[in-house]
């Protein structure tokens, strides 16, 4: 099985779309592995979406992502990480295909609602970012 690794961000959480953001995960196969609710810090942010340190969104990226509380998870299903990309959609919500998670609830590309993992090894690299062995099942 191949894992990868989400967030709700502050947006969708912000704006009430966690239930429904995970009802989508659930029934399109995802088995939920480890799972929070968790505030970044703008080291975390700033950590996490490193590689974009030089684009001209990134100080309003860090700023977005730690202005309030985000659900953290770990995800489990054959193809996971493709899949969950396909889940999502496009970056840009206006680019999105229908019925995806951003198409659906994003407000903007720089507030798109969701992160998902884009490889398997930055899958691995994220999830031991954010959860430990213990709390993962
Ligand atoms: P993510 O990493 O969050 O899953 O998103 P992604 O792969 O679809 O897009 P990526 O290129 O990795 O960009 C990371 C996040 O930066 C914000 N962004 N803002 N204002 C802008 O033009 C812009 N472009 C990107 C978004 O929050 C995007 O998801
Ligand atoms: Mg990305």
């Amino acid at each position: 099985m191949n894992r990868t690794f989400t967030m709700i961000k502050p947006d969708a959480v912000e704006n009430g779309h966690t239930g429904a953001i995970l009802e989508k995960i659930n029934s399109a196969g995802f088995r939920i592995v480890g799972m929070k609710k968790t505030q970044l810090t703008v080291a975390d942010a700033q950590a996490f979406y490193a590689v974009h340190k030089e684009r001209p969104f990134f100080d309003e990226l860090v700023s977005f992502m730690t202005r309030g509380p985000i659900i953290a998870a770990v995800l489990e299903k054959e193809n996971a990480v493709s899949d969950f990309r396909t889940l999502i959609g496009a970056t840009n919500p206006a680019e999105a295909a229908e019925g995806t998670i951003r198409q659906l609830y994003a407000t903007s590309v720089g507030e798109n609602a969701v992160h998902g993992s884009d490889s398997d090894e930055n899958a691995a690299i994220e999830i031991a970012f954010h959860f430990s062995g213990r709390e993962l099942f």
